[in-house]
């Protein structure tokens, strides 16, 4: 009887559990969309996935609060521009703690682990400009966790992005931390070791392909296809456990060898470059969730990764500045919807496969295109540019999923803007050359989106502000 009750119990607690996902993994949820999910029903779609690590990239109120009950751990986000405030004052740091961290820890409330104070403040891009700040204000919130009492439980560390150490060799062993920004990286890593808080770094096999045309492709996937980069007795077969395993030579180098390391971001784009396709980022995420489930970790150390992929959804929204693929990085897209099948597992079972956001809710079917008897196409080049520098055009072009003709790309560009201004008539005039249209206007696999209703728009105030257009409009008129 007893035996019999206990492997009902045994049996449920098995089938309770969602999906075998790989033990510490979690997902990046940027914001840098112009339309937004309805965060409770992002929550609800982690948690139909078996999802329980998310990071973010600040702490917005409300994808705070469908967090809250959820059980998921979180980790919050500081943004580079308030570093300086916060190193430079302490209060600061003690009121974003309260404000942004304690506010949620209550019961039934958000469970934050860590607070990421700053992101990737030592690119080399930025030019300095974060690195002295960083430190100080890493210390402060820090303090103010502690002083909350919910230094525990709560760790502040930095995510930082993997070139802040080389290999003068591409030898994993010698591995070290950039000259530039050592003696500063030296000081946070000390603060970290005392508050036993890991070290986070984003590791983009992409960025390797990307960066360098001589890059063996094969190195950055998991297949073993390239010649392996031979390193005392080690064989490494791929660029994800190398680029790990120079940090932590370079780690050693420092007097900080056992420091745990989380990765903070990795995943593949499917979007704006060559080497962004939907079959590449599955070829890898299929690979690096199989090596994840392994739970061997890298050669120089065995153990489990916590890995956070990058990221859920395409950012339409996202600088380019580091290539057109940036705004692509999503294991789905725009509308929370899975681009390709993902066995988060990891085991390739083929029956847990990543499923989509419910509920999501579309604008009409409708779509904005340039009209047929246009034949002078060179009269729409003003029109293409400021639609496109308004929405998002990053998939047209040789190569990508848009490979369309000079017709096709105004159409595009004309759609893409209207349905990032929510489909407003006014937004599909372009000198009278655009017509809205009910026939799909996708054209193979390019897509023409229709845009969802933006959760972050207020039903209530986008009302008031329709309201106040036509009110202006008719005294424009008189
Ligand atoms: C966090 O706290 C600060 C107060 O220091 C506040 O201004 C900010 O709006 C809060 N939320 C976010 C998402 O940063
Ligand atoms: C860094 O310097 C380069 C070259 O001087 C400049 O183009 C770029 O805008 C600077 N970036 C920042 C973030 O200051
Ligand atoms: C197209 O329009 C441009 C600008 O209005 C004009 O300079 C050009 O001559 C036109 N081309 C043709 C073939 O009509
Ligand atoms: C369409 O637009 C893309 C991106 O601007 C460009 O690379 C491509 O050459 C254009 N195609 C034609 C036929 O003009
Ligand atoms: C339009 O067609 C594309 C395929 O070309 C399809 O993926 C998309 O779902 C269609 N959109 C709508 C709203 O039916």
């Amino acid at each position: 009887m007893a035996r019999a009750v206990f492997l009902v119990c045994l049996l449920s607690i098995v089938m309770l559990v969602p999906t075998s996902l790989a033990q510490g993994l979690g997902v990046n949820w940027g914001s840098m969309g112009s339309h937004s999910l309805p965060p409770k029903n992002v929550v609800q779609m982690l948690k139909d996935n078996g999802i329980k690590k998310v990071k973010l990239f600040d702490a917005e109120p409300d994808t705070m609060e469908a967090l809250a009950g959820s059980g998921i751990q979180v980790m919050v986000g500081i943004p580079n521009e308030k570093l300086a405030k916060l190193a430079d004052s302490y209060k600061e740091a003690q009121e974003w703690v309260k404000q942004n961290v304690t506010k949620y820890l209550h019961d039934g409330g958000v469970n934050i682990r860590y607070v990421a104070v700053g992101n990737e403040p030592y690119l080399t891009s930025y030019n300095g400009t974060y690195v002295k700040t960083t430190y100080p204000a890493l210390k402060n919130i820090q303090k103010a966790l502690d002083e909350a009492g919910s230094g525990g439980k709560v760790k502040a560390t930095v995510p930082f992005n993997a070139d802040v150490y080389e290999s003068s060799s591409n030898k994993p062993s010698d591995g070290r931390f950039r000259n530039d920004i050592k003696s500063n990286i030296v000081e946070i890593l000390r603060l970290l070791n005392d508050n036993k808080t890991p070290f986070v770094v984003n590791i983009y096999p992409f960025l390797s392909l990307y960066q360098s045309s001589d890059f063996p492709e094969e190195f950055a996937f998991f297949e073993g296809g390239s010649e392996p980069v031979k390193d005392n007795n080690i064989e490494y077969k791929n660029v994800f456990d190398a680029n790990c395993d120079t940090l932590i030579s370079a780690l050693k180098k420092v007097g900080f060898g056992n420091l745990d390391i989380i990765i903070g971001e990795v995943g593949w784009p499917t979007d704006g470059d060559k080497n962004a396709n939907g079959q590449l980022a599955k070829k890898f995420y299929d690979g690096l969730l199989k090596k994840l489930a392994t739970e061997d970790g890298t050669p120089l150390r065995k153990k489990k990764l916590e890995v956070y992929l990058f990221g859920l959804f395409d950012e339409n929204q996202k600088s380019i500045a580091p290539g057109d693929f940036e705004r692509h990085w999503g294991i789905f897209r725009y509308d929370g919807q899975p681009k390709f099948p993902m066995d988060l597992s990891g085991k390739g079972q083929g029956n847990n496969l990543l499923k989509g956001v419910q509920g999501v809710q579309y604008l009409d079917q409708q779509w904005c295109v340039l009209k047929s008897d246009v034949r002078n196409l060179s009269n729409t080049h003003p029109e293409v540019s400021y639609a496109c520098s308004m929405s998002d055009c990053t998939s047209l072009g040789v190569g990508r999923s848009c490979d369309l003709d000079q017709h096709g790309n105004v159409s595009y560009a004309f759609n893409a803007f209207f349905q990032t201004k929510d489909q407003d008539v006014r937004a599909c005039d372009f000198n009278g050359m655009a017509a809205i249209v009910k026939q799909n206007a996708s054209r193979g696999d390019c897509l023409f989106a229709i845009q969802i209703l933006n959760a972050g728009v207020r039903p209530e105030l986008s009302i008031f502000a329709g309201l106040f257009l036509i009110l202006m409009s008719f005294f424009t008129l008189m």
